[in-house]
């Protein structure tokens, strides 16, 4: 039996109006989950729900069987290190420091070390000398993927992580983030706009009418 790394019960929120309710998700060793829906539903929202960046209205997130609710800000800081690699529409880089950096401050802060596979497969080796305000849009894309990844976080949560790339790049990328849980015995929540991107993963959800339905098939 695989682990369950994530679950979520019974949750809802609300901001001017009720995104959503009735929740209930749950995440596996090995899994990649796509979440697909119309801009405004609520996916940024949920994703930030399970990440511990949101307290949701109601319901309960569960990670590596802790109720997150539960644990002091020291613990919830911990996890957000080491445990969950979070990729989200914008991308904090150190726009003035080299790429090198970027990424070694994400290793240094998890006591990892770089993977140099890694940036190989990601096309931005050769650009570790560079200052993050020399790249273009998605190498800074891809530069913000290798720093989560080089955390060897156990869940991956990308908002919309291939937005900024073409096709090719964008399959690049998502076999990447595949291959990387599929070898550390990761998990990936995945939120995009683009079905081929949906695709790749192994479930697929989608965010309507206030609620998460699973899809059995992508049409
Ligand atoms: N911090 C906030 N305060 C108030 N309203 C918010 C906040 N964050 C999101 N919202 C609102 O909640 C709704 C859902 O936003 P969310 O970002 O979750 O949508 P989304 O499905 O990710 O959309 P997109 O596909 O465009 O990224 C929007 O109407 C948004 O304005
Ligand atoms: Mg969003």
């Amino acid at each position: 039996m695989s682990k369950t790394l994530l679950n979520a019960s019974n949750i809802a929120h609300s901001f001017d109006y009720q995104l959503f309710s009735n929740i209930d998700f749950d995440l596996k060793e090995k899994e990649s989950i796509a979440i697909v829906g119309r801009s405004g539903s609520g996916k940024s929202t949920l994703l930030h729900i399970f990440s511990t960046f949101i307290k949701p209205d109601e319901g309960r997130v569960t990670l590596f069987d802790q109720n997150i609710y539960n644990l002091s800000e020291t613990k919830i800081e911990d996890l957000r290190r080491h445990e969950l690699g979070i990729i989200f529409q914008a991308h904090y880089l150190f726009k003035g420091m080299s790429t090198l950096m970027n990424i070694e401050i994400a290793t240094l802060l998890s006591n990892e070390t770089i993977d140099n596979n890694l940036l190989e497969r990601l096309e931005i080796k050769e650009l570790m000398q560079q200052k993050i305000g020399e790249l273009s849009g998605g190498q800074q894309q891809r530069v913000s993927i290798a720093r989560v990844l080089s955390k060897r976080p156990k869940i991956i949560f990308a908002d919309e992580p291939t937005g900024n790339l073409d096709k090719e790049t964008a399959k690049l990328v998502m076999d990447v983030l595949l291959e990387y849980i599929e070898k550390e015995n990761a998990a990936l929540v995945l939120v995009t706009h683009d079905e081929e991107m949906a695709r790749l993963c192994n479930k697929h959800f989608s965010l309507e009418q206030k609620e998460l339905k699973e899809l059995k098939e992508l049409v």
